[in-house]
């Protein structure tokens, strides 16, 4: 693994036991229905195999399961603590919890009906490879649905800029316990690609049918794009 990998490995290790209450403040509760948006665009088709990467705590993979209670549903990431509380939140049965690094997905080729993850790819080191191995292990007219945030644009971005700053590093303090992950958060979402750039990865990855729909005053985006088949 790469070093900058293994710095968000840890990075996400240290916040595990509080992310869940950081990531509703941050969001203002509104977390939980976009990974229901994206749960559903995931089982808009018909489908029994699914896989939620970076599933942190696992809120994708759990929508995932209401929408379809006898799929099979694998919740994947690389930080063993995430995987740890993921694990003793109610509701997880038939839910399969896996470390994995996106980067080196360890699944068959054309296993999965959909991908999903939240908040996965701001934070990798090589967002081609990444997509390419979401591409490798969905079957031919898969879909990928994915929550992931954006750098403000419009006129209202300084303002919005200005909040993200001042706000959730300081909420990371009281809350969160680590100024530095929160710190971490707020430049990796600054720094991320414009959503014109993302689009055009998932086209170098073989993707088609690409929709994004933006939330949250343009920091929060959700993302669909289908393999051809
Ligand atoms: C911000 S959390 C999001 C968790 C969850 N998807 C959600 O929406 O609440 C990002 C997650 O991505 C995981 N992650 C980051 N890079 C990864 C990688 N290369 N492979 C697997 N998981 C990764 C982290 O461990 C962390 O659990």
């Amino acid at each position: 693994m790469r070093n900058e990998d293994s710095s968000v490995q840890a990075t996400f290790n240290g916040i595990a036991r509080r992310y869940d209450l950081m990531n509703r403040l941050m969001t203002l509760n509104s977390h939980a229905r976009w990974c229901k948006e994206v749960a559903r665009a995931a089982t808009a088709r018909p489908g029994h195999s699914y896989l939620d990467l970076a599933t942190g705590t696992g809120v994708i993979a759990r929508c995932i399961r209401a929408e379809r209670p006898s799929g099979a549903i694998i919740g994947a990431d690389f930080s063993e603590s995430m995987l740890d509380v993921a694990r003793q939140i109610e509701g997880n049965s038939g839910i399969e919890w896996q470390f994995a690094d996106a980067h080196e997905l360890p699944f068959e080729d054309n296993a999965f009906d959909a991908v999903t993850h939240g908040y996965l790819l701001r934070n990798v080191s090589d967002l081609d490879q990444v997509l390419n191995e979401q591409f490798r292990v969905l079957k031919p007219g898969g879909v990928v649905a994915a929550l992931e945030s954006s750098p403000p644009r419009g006129i209202l971005a300084p303002f919005i800029r200005t909040g993200m700053k001042i706000v959730i590093p300081t909420l990371g303090t009281l809350i969160g316990r680590d100024r530095p992950a929160y710190q971490y958060l707020v430049d990796s979402t600054l720094g991320f690609l414009t959503p014109q750039k993302l689009r055009l990865k998932f086209e170098e990855a073989g993707f088609q049918n690409i929709h994004v729909t933006s939330k949250f005053m343009g920091t929060n985006m959700i993302w669909t794009a289908r393999k051809p088949g």
